[in-house]
């Protein structure tokens, strides 16, 4: 049982449902995002999480691992979720949570990563699925795939399409416990 934390438009979320995988619960740490709407129409449970409703981070990953567990996740999706997690957080789903970045990790992490690969105009780019510890972008790496730089025009398209292939491909092969 999936649960998805979310902080944008969903796209990745979008393609999770889509491939028919089992999503039980949707987060986020913001209010009023699009992805949590996708969540309410795909008749999911979604929350949103604020910070300024919390003492402070911890606290708030403690409340969200809490209902995330309270709708029976077993593996933690990150589909765009834009905030580091806490160790409490990470301690309730030990190896079950992972995050699709649009970079061949270790290359480029952080929130502005097809910039940054454009701008330092490499070759090559891609996508890397991979298991969330306390860093940025750190974990081990699941599944990389390559992407050319050129046409730059389309690669923020390629980068999104291949994502929306990657994630829910890694993610089922996790509910299979093939990884
Ligand atoms: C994706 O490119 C993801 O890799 C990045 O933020 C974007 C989220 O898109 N961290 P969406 O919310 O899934 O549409």
């Amino acid at each position: 049982m999936i649960g998805v934390l979310v902080s944008g438009t969903g796209t990745n979320l979008q393609a999770l449902i889509d491939a028919g995988l089992p999503v039980v619960a949707v987060a986020s740490n913001r209010r009023d995002v699009y992805a949590l709407l996708r969540a309410r129409e795909a008749g999911l449970p979604a929350a949103s999480f604020a910070l300024d409703c919390h003492a402070d981070r911890a606290e708030r990953d403690l409340m969200m691992a809490t209902w995330l567990e309270e709708h029976g996740v077993e593996l933690v999706v990150l589909a765009g979720y834009m905030h580091l997690l806490t160790k409490p957080f990470l301690d309730r789903f030990p190896e079950r949570i992972v995050n699709v970045h649009p970079s061949l990790l270790p290359a480029f992490p952080g929130a502005h990563a097809i910039h940054d690969a454009l701008a330092a105009e490499v070759e090559t780019t891609g996508v890397t699925v991979h298991l969330v510890d306390e860093g940025l972008d750190t974990g081990r790496v699941l599944v990389q795939e390559e992407l050319a730089l050129e046409p730059r025009a389309t690669l923020v398209d390629r980068v999104h399409a291949l994502e929306h292939r990657l994630l829910p491909q890694v993610v089922a092969d996790l509910c299979a416990g093939v990884r």
